[in-house]
């Protein structure tokens, strides 16, 4: 972004996307800042599924106020802040409200301003993003300086990924995309995804996404859900933990390397996703 990329003391912005919903963001997103915060980082998750959030519930907190609050006047950043395990911030976002569902160009605007407060209260931000290919989450992502896309190795997933993926690379400026594979078997199959979906990209959209890495399926995963207790905590040596420590070991690494963007000239049109992935 922007907001993060002016400030002197920089703070790195990563929206978390995906086309298809329930494929992980959320639970990722908060077991990701929960292993960057045991390695020192300062992690803000902003929940940007407006109208329908639920990292609240992941985490069994309750909070007062939320993004639609700020954004109302009804309170003041520091009131809507609420602090999770080990630390970690987390703006919360309301559900059951439509009012924010679609964000107009003065709501943009304040979140935009929000977003450079945000970024005194941690080094790294994580976004949460809505599903689907929504103005929300076109506008979220182009805050981030990164965007982590998930999907899981089901063809739907992996076509709805591909679909946001040529959205989001029309944007305006280059985009630095990481393919993130969720609920594999194996690391192969995780692999196996992402050369698909990069292959698509490098052809259709003349970008190339990089890997991100994966996390297994563990139905120690579903049963941390059930407990409203982020896997880090409820089974830190599951296998899907150890995922995710590697995932926050190579955002740290990718961070401070600076990695240049790797992206080419975007010519495609949405609208023929389908036959390019297919
Ligand atoms: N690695 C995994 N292994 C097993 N189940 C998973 C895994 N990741 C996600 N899930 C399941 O998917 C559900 C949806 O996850 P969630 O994080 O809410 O998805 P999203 O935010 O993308 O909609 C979880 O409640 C859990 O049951
Ligand atoms: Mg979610």
């Amino acid at each position: 972004m922007a907001a993060g990329r002016q400030r002197a003391q920089r703070t790195s912005i990563y929206a978390v996307t995906s086309g298809k919903g329930g494929v992980g963001k959320t639970n990722i997103v908060l077991n990701l800042a929960l292993a960057l915060t045991d390695a020192g980082r300062k992690v803000l998750i902003v929940d940007a599924d407006l109208g329908l959030g639920n990292l609240d519930v992941l985490l069994g907190i309750r909070h007062t106020y939320t993004m639609e609050d700020i954004l109302g006047q009804r309170c003041s950043l520091e009131e809507a802040l609420v602090e999770g395990p080990k630390g970690v911030k987390l703006l919360a976002a309301a559900s059951g409200v439509e009012e924010l569902t679609r964000l107009d160009t003065g709501q943009k605007m304040r979140v935009f301003s929000l977003f450079h407060k945000l970024c005194d209260q941690a080094d790294t931000i994580l976004i949460d993003t809505a599903s689907g290919i929504s103005s929300n989450v076109i506008f979220f992502s182009s805050l981030a300086d990164r965007i982590l896309l998930m999907a899981t190795p089901e063809p739907t997933s992996i076509t709805d990924a591909y679909a946001t993926m040529k959205v989001l690379s029309l944007m305006p400026g280059e985009q630095d995309f990481r393919l993130m594979i969720n609920q594999v078997e194996s690391e192969r199959q995780g692999r196996e995804v992402y050369r698909t979906l990069r292959r698509a990209a490098e052809h259709f959209l003349k970008i190339r996404p990089a890997w991100f890495g994966f996390v297994s399926r563990d139905r120690n995963l579903q049963r941390a859900v059930f407990s409203q207790t982020p896997i880090l905590e409820f089974q830190p040596d599951s296998r899907a933990s150890a995922d995710i420590r590697s995932l926050a070991a190579t955002l740290m690494a990718s961070d401070t390397a600076g990695e240049g963007r790797d992206s080419g000239p975007k010519r495609s049109h949405p609208a023929a996703a389908r036959q390019e992935i297919g």
